[in-house]
């Protein structure tokens, strides 16, 4: 089976290499994984060619049980993606105790699943339940005008969706619930997810103060949409801040 046909992993590794392109992608920076749909799984289980031992997660995830995930690899980078999907890509699956994982095709060069797979999973679980199962994307960039911001605003979502949503009317349009925000926390903790996951349940992007942006959606161009208005909305704010 020729990978790079497989639709979602060829929107995966466009997605990644689009968003390096933006700048969003120092290095190994970022992250992202994708729910895999029942149908996906079953029609590609011929490239599951691994037979790893499960692991234990550093979390709980029973509303992900049995679950497949495409997730980047720790310390892969995103340009990388589209040249070698195998390479910096694996594909996961949970166990049935929502207690572990193990990995099922990828990192054939070696390697673990991204070290913030405990935030990844526990948005997960969360925008499964609150959008019936619709939401199957969590994305993690560093995109410089967002983080530039969080030095600078107070973290402080009301005033912080205030100062973007006025940027232009498409912020009000992309994000009306607004912007989470949380403060600086670990880079890979399991408080880091278990903090963006509560914001998770109201808002679709958090800003990870000092850190990065985290974003979920339901398709490729909705989510990658919504990491580009955020960091447009900011460009424009770090300019208006800088001419006064
Ligand atoms: P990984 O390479 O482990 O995904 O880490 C990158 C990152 O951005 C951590 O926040
Ligand atoms: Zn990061």
């Amino acid at each position: 089976m020729d990978i790079e046909k497989i639709r979602f992993i060829k929107d995966f590794a466009d997605m990644a290499y689009e968003s390096y392109l933006m700048g969003w992608h120092e290095r190994n920076g970022g992250n992202m994984s994708y729910r895999l749909k029942e149908s996906e799984e079953s029609a590609f289980s011929p490239l599951f060619d691994r037979d790893d031992p499960w692991q234990q997660l550093d979390v709980s995830v029973p509303g992900l049980a049995g679950d497949c995930f495409l997730v980047t690899g720790s310390g892969k980078y995103f340009r990388n993606v589209i040249k070698d999907p195998e390479d910096t890509l694996c594909i996961i699956r949970i166990s049935e105790d929502g207690h572990s994982y193990r990995i099922l095709w990828g990192l054939k060069n070696g390697g673990s699943p991204t070290s913030e797979l405990a935030s990844h999973l526990l948005n997960h679980e969360v925008k499964k339940r609150v959008t019936d199962g619709r939401y199957r994307i969590m994305y993690h960039g560093h995109p410089e005008n967002v983080i530039a911001l969080s030095f600078v605003l107070p973290c402080d979502e009301i005033g912080f969706t205030k100062r973007l949503h006025e940027m232009m009317p498409e912020c009000r349009l992309t994000f009306p619930e607004g912007l989470g925000v949380v403060p600086e926390l670990e880079a890979g903790s399991i408080e880091l997810g278990q903090a963006t996951s509560k914001k998770m349940e109201d808002y679709n992007a958090v800003i990870w103060t000092h850190h990065g942006l985290f974003v979920s959606g339901e398709t490729f161009d909705e989510t990658f949409g919504l990491f580009h208005t955020v960091e447009k909305a900011s460009s424009i704010l770090v300019k208006v801040l800088s001419m006064k």
